[in-house]
């Protein structure tokens, strides 16, 4: 997958990003950036501000930073509502997938494509290891949670995004099957995509190209996927006033 390619300007660029709900800070000064073809993993432990950062990138209402800029393309797309995002070609996979209940599967998956193609919507079931006698299933509460997760992805494959968020795409889904969605993540990366992959698990973060550690709403570390979520795993703990302090003293840099 992509490395930096410094000639090209990136994908997308978050500079300096606040971000306050309900009069608290959950977002205190995010800078992030994503090349092209690139996957960019971000960890962080429950509460860091991680699907908050999803959901302001993809500009969802009520997330509207009160400071900093989030440059797509190099184009100033702080102010764009979800759907002038989503035409952009950015798109969010949801931790909790839970809308449009009602549909069939297939129209559930041509929903974000510019023209709806049923070659392409049996090649993003079959992307997420779900056979065709899924066209037809309602997407409702007869989906086991992990299929409702596998449709949530082959939504955002079978779109064709230029980014693709997908936050917790690994929640409720069994250890056997990482390497499908492993593959999928390829899959849209070769295809042209760039990834921002929210996860906790450190297997998934190995197909990232970089990573970053966010804390407490801030981007703390971000460089080789290995090194970072070696950090996470040894330096980030809740303390007892649910902040995330570092204890640093064992962790050897070199691991
Ligand atoms: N509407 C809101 N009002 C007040 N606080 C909020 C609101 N939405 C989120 N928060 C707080 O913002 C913080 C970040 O939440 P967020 O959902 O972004 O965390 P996360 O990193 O995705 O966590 P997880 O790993 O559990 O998914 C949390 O402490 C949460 O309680
Ligand atoms: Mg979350």
């Amino acid at each position: 997958m992509g490395s930096r390619n410094t000639d090209e300007p990136p994908l997308l660029q978050v500079i300096d990003l606040h971000l306050k709900r309900e009069g608290r800070s959950i977002l205190q000064g995010v800078n992030l950036t994503i090349d092209r073809q690139q996957v960019h993993a971000v960890l962080g432990l429950n509460g860091s501000g991680k699907s908050t950062l999803a959901y302001t990138l993809m500009g969802c209402t009520g997330y509207i930073p009160h400071r900093g800029r989030i440059l797509f393309e190099e184009r100033d797309i702080t102010g764009l509502s979800i759907s002038e995002r989503g035409r952009l070609g950015i798109t969010l996979a949801w931790q909790e997938p839970a809308r449009f209940e009602g549909l069939s599967v297939a129209r559930y998956l041509s929903l974000g494509m510019k023209e709806p193609d049923l070659e392409r919507i049996r090649a993003a079931l079959a992307a997420v290891a779900l056979d065709e006698s899924y066209m037809d299933r309602v997407v409702d509460g007869s989906l086991s949670g992990g299929e409702r997760k596998r449709l949530e992805l082959a939504a955002v494959y079978a779109m064709r995004p230029k980014l693709a968020i997908l936050d917790e795409p690994d929640s409720g889904i069994d250890i056997l099957s990482l390497g499908d969605i492993a593959a999928l993540i390829q899959r849209m990366v070769e295809e042209g995509a760039s990834v921002l992959l929210i996860s906790h698990r450190e297997e998934f973060v190995t197909i990232a190209d970089v990573a970053s550690l966010i804390c407490e709403g801030q981007i703390v570390r971000t460089g080789d996927p290995g090194k970072v979520s070696r950090h996470y795993a040894h330096c980030c703990r809740p303390c007892d006033h649910h902040e995330i302090v570092e204890t640093g003293k064992e962790y050897d840099e070199r691991l």
